[in-house]
């Protein structure tokens, strides 16, 4: 998703000082590292071996503008790898070549994604002139041989997993041409790699499928009877069904011109979800009240022919830039029928909770746990993973006491599973990866490996067992 740039005078710096998104566990980290051998309190579990990638906001030089987050900024992934006792880590840019223009300048040139100020070819030379940043920010997946650092309904760039170098832009041989939301969904019973994007012109959405070789076996499709540009940040996956939750976020560009928000809340829409048939057949639409959703836990087919969708529900906040003003909401669950357009909604955990996660290899069927990192104080920060039973509806919490936490993963194990999530000590800015059984998470950490750098606080990543093809590519 790119906005237009119409401004000919760079905006001035942002103020960092304070900033919410900018400075303590958020602050940018500006250092690359390799270090082979971490330090780590506890053991780590003798059946864990892989490797965690991790994606996120973190502007290269100090930015200029506006700082929107999470959309703005620049990629840093991280990557934890964790091979017979030992772990090692490695961080690096990914480098666009807007990052790359501005390493040789030495200072930020573009402004933020809601600002309409692109350098001019004085700065930038004639190729990057009028262009916008891209951010490759959000998440990074590994699918089909290709490690990808995926932006905001946008081209991906492809990382080399052996040192985290940026191999550039790619659409995947076209099946992202028109752009990929940062969270496709890979069907663990096909091994697809299904995926959305929304954009500013017509189509306004549209899906597509790689095959588990990274082929294309969907080209982009347009979703019919949206004749609007929407946000829609995430999807969730059946063994049927692509479901798009349409909340009423607008994009406003004459609004945006005019000086306003270049996204606007019309709660009086509703919800429109959108069922897309992977079939290919025509899409099934239903509607409810206006709420917004950053990311979905998971959905599934039901015998009956409904569809069970879990997600974070948001009353929304007002505006992005409002996005971390104190949450109202939670897990919900969505019955669909997509045969009536009839949803019915239940809460499963009124909780402040985000960045829900599964086991990824119960993606498209029933889950028996969602990973969330929550707040259990009364401060913004995220200082507690929250497992929830969806079955039963029981919770279980690991507060963990001094430190910020983010997503949570899953890592299964030889013998055991475990969930990782990387956090940052409060006390002396530390960062740590803490691993967690999953028979016990209450536990708190089985073990914590130090960082050797503090990795700010950021947004998705993904496991890899040490014998996936990408890690292993002698194994394909
Ligand atoms: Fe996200």
């Amino acid at each position: 998703m790119t906005a237009p740039q119409t401004a000919s005078t760079a905006p001035p710096p942002v103020n960092m000082v304070g900033h919410a998104h900018l400075s303590g566990v958020f602050a940018p980290q500006r250092t690359e590292v390799d270090v082979d051998e971490l330090t780590v309190v506890g053991e780590l579990p003798a059946d864990l071996n892989g490797t965690y990638f991790r994606n996120g906001p973190n502007p290269r030089f100090d930015p200029i503008g506006r700082y929107v987050y999470p959309l703005d900024g620049d990629g840093m992934v991280h990557r934890l790898r964790i091979d017979n006792g030992r772990a090692g880590y490695s961080n690096r840019f990914v480098r666009t070549p807007m990052v790359l223009a501005e390493e040789k300048a030495g200072r930020a040139l573009w402004g933020g994604i809601t600002d309409t100020y692109s350098p001019g070819p004085d700065l930038v030379g004639p190729e990057l002139a009028g262009s916008s940043r891209q951010l490759p920010d959000i998440n990074v997946v590994a699918h089909g041989g290709r490690l990808l650092a995926m932006a905001e309904s946008d081209l991906p760039y492809r990382l080399d997993p052996a040192d985290l170098a940026t191999l550039g832009r790619t659409d995947c041989d076209g099946a992202m041409a028109l752009g990929s939301t940062a969270h496709p969904k890979i069907d663990p019973a096909t091994g697809e790699l299904v995926l959305f994007t929304y954009r500013l012109q017509a189509p306004f959405l549209a899906w597509s499928v790689l095959g588990p070789d990274g082929s294309t076996r969907r080209a982009p499709t347009a979703i019919e009877g949206v004749d609007e540009p929407v946000m829609v940040h995430d999807m969730a996956l059946t063994a049927r069904y692509i479901v798009l939750f349409l909340c009423p976020l607008v994009f406003d560009i004459p609004g945006m011109l005019r000086g306003a928000s270049l996204l606007d809340w019309r709660p009086a829409r509703g919800t429109r979800i959108a069922l897309i048939p992977r079939d290919g057949a025509a899409v099934r639409w239903a509607e409810t009240d206006a709420f917004w959703v950053w990311h979905f836990a998971n959905a599934y087919d039901e015998a009956d022919g409904t569809v069970v969708v879990d997600y974070v529900q948001w009353a929304y906040p007002g505006g992005l830039a409002d996005v971390d003003t104190p949450q109202r909401g939670g897990l919900v669950r969505a019955v669909l029928d997509p045969r009536t357009g009839d949803v019915d909604r239940t809460e499963l955990a009124m909780r402040p909770v985000e960045f829900p996660r599964i086991d990824d290899r119960d993606l498209t069927a029933p889950h028996t746990t969602i990973a969330t990192a929550g707040i259990s104080g009364t401060d913004r920060t995220r200082d507690a993973l929250m497992f929830l039973d969806p079955r039963r509806g029981t919770e279980i919490w690991w507060k963990a006491g001094p430190f910020a936490v983010g997503e949570p993963v899953f890592m299964p194990g030889e013998q055991h599973a475990y969930w990782g999530t990387l956090g940052t000590d409060l006390r002396d800015m530390t960062s740590w990866f803490h691993i967690l059984a999953a028979q016990d998470p209450a536990a708190g950490p089985v073990a914590s490996i130090r960082m050797p750098i503090r990795v700010p606080a950021g947004l998705h990543g993904s496991w890899l067992p040490s014998d996936s093809d990408l890690l292993d590519p002698g194994a394909r």
